[in-house]
């Protein structure tokens, strides 16, 4: 049986970047590489939670002890999200989800002789933590949120914090080589919502998932004593 300090928590965690589809062979994607969000899933399941990794990332091994389900789209990891809203204890939301989707889809691939000058039609995509904020009762579970950012700056993040209506946010770099989309290691700023900061200086994605998993812990057992 599993031990650890988070022996009877159950943990979302969605990793990757949604893919929208223009038609059969094209879609509108992002440049996450699902790491983050998957060394996150790990992490929580080295310290014992029962972990459902929402996931883009087909091509990232699944760690051990997490269950994944796979999806591409907005739409697809709102669903899945949703359906495990519930039972969840946390749910963190690494997934870089893309804010718009294509309009319409294109059963055939579209031809570049057909129409001269191709254009696509966006349309919003739901936000989903904004979602998950608005309609969590008391005994909801914790939201955690990342923002990807050029700068940290600081202020925003309280901003969107405030306005997704979550408990914490990871806010990280995503202009500099060695941080963000793609690469092992990340830049980052903790703000939780009763006013807690933790800047995290470069270092490796698994490590940050400790520091993650170290408040979410804080965050879970405070909640706890009411
Ligand atoms: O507002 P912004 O896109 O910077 O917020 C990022 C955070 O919100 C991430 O945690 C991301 O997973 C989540 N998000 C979402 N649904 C969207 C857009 C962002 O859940 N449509």
């Amino acid at each position: 049986p599993p031990t650890g300090p988070l022996v009877g928590r159950r943990v979302v965690v969605t990793a990757g970047g949604t893919r929208e589809p223009i038609d059969p062979v094209r879609f509108i994607g992002n440049r996450s590489s699902g790491k983050m969000g998957t060394s996150i899933a790990e992490a929580c399941a080295r310290r014992g939670a029962r972990v459902d990794l929402v996931t883009t990332a087909s091509g990232l091994p699944v760690p051990p002890g997490v269950r994944a389900l796979h999806v591409d789209t907005a739409l697809e990891m709102r669903e899945a999200v949703r359906g495990l809203t519930a039972d969840a204890d946390a749910i963190v939301k690494a997934a870089a989800v893309a804010d718009f989707r294509p309009a319409s889809y294109h059963d055939q691939k579209l031809k570049k002789e057909a129409d001269g000058l191709a254009e696509v039609v966006l349309t919003r995509n739901p936000d989903i933590l904004a979602e998950l904020g608005r309609e969590r009762g008391p005994e909801g579970p914790l939201l955690v949120g990342f923002a990807a950012e050029t700068d940290l700056e600081e202020e925003r993040g309280r901003e969107k914090l405030h306005d997704k209506g979550i408990d914490l946010i990871v806010i990280n770099r995503v202009d500099m080589a060695d941080a963000g989309f793609g690469v092992d290691t990340n830049r980052a700023l903790l703000l939780t919502a009763q006013g807690g900061r933790t800047e995290v200086p470069l270092t490796t994605k698994s490590r940050l998932a400790e520091v993650l998993c170290n408040e979410l812990e804080h965050l879970l057992a405070e909640r706890d004593r009411g």
